[in-house]
């Protein structure tokens, strides 16, 4: 399966990398194109214990893939994993939903059928 991972942070990028281990074809995206690099590099900008192994392994293949680039992942996925932050709001009792809403809002006008 064709899947995007939308957020490449401490949860995204074992995701996505877990998810081309076990062969689905995946794309990364993130806000960050200094992180995008990197991971497109191959190199690992987190700590998980065999985490650097994975990500090295199939960038090379070509299972795996970042950009920032929404209309790119719409294009290619069929099933979009949002991986945006969720941090603790400012009353310090639940937490901001507005990277969630914001991916969202951003890849729906990309999607060209369902997903
Ligand atoms: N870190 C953990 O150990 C952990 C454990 C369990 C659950 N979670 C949950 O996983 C989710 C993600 O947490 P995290 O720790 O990976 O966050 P993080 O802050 O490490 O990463 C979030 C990434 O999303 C990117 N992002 C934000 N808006 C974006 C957008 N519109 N398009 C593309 N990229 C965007 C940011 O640039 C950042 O790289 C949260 O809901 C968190 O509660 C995290």
């Amino acid at each position: 399966m064709r899947v995007s991972v939308i957020g490449c942070g401490h949860l995204g990028i074992p995701h996505a990398a877990a998810m081309a281990e076990i062969g689905h074809e995946v794309i990364g995206v993130d806000l960050d194109q200094a992180k995008i690099d990197r991971l497109n590099a191959g190199e690992c900008p987190i700590y998980e214990e065999g985490l650097p192994d994975l990500l090295a392994a199939h960038t090379a293949s070509g299972r795996l893939r970042f950009t920032t680039d929404l209309a790119e992942a719409a294009a290619f996925a069929d099933v979009h994993f949002l991986a945006v932050g969720t941090p603790i709001d400012a009353d310090g009792r639940s937490y901001d939903t507005g990277q969630v809403f914001g991916a969202a809002r951003a890849l729906a006008p990309h999607l060209t059928r369902p997903a």
